[in-house]
């Protein structure tokens, strides 16, 4: 009996290190660089920082790539890039980028107040408002 709880618990274990080695593969952004140029510097900075590892076209992050990949912005088309700004107006201000869950594991890459402004000023000014 004590043997076959020892065999449960190694097998367990084993489980336990393969699961959590393959949730840090799939959350941990790659450290990748990007320069946007039709951004100004101080926007384009910040979004490298704390959202090109997940909005980048090579992501493992399928959803955020989808949504939106920093890369190819200035590829976008002026109307796209209206709907895209406004987008990121939206999540940025309402503190839902970059998402909760992954804050929880990496609470350095939260927005700080500062950033937050300097993303939604710019948002603003690009949509008129
Ligand atoms: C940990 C990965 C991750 C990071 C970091 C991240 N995002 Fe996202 N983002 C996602 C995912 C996944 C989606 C699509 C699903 C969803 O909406 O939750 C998404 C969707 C979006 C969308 C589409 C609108 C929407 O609500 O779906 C916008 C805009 C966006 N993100 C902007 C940002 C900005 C700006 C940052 C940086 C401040 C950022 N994201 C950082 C994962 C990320």
């Amino acid at each position: 009996m004590k043997k076959l709880s020892i065999v449960l618990l190694t097998c367990f274990l084993i489980v336990f290190i393969f699961s959590s080695f393959s949730i840090e593969k799939s959350t941990i952004p790659q450290e990748k660089t990007v320069e946007i140029k039709s951004l100004p510097t101080e926007v384009s900075k910040i979004i490298e920082q704390k959202c090109f590892g997940c909005h980048n076209s090579e992501s493992r992050n399928e959803d955020a790539r989808e949504e939106l990949s920093f890369d190819k912005w200035d590829d976008l088309n002026m109307l796209k890039k209206l709907s895209k700004t406004k987008e990121v107006h939206q999540t940025v201000s309402e503190g839902k980028m970059p998402p909760k869950r992954f804050l929880e594991r990496f609470p350095d890459r939260k927005l700080t107040e500062e950033e937050v402004k300097v993303i939604v000023d710019w948002a603003n000014k690009e949509l008129g408002k």
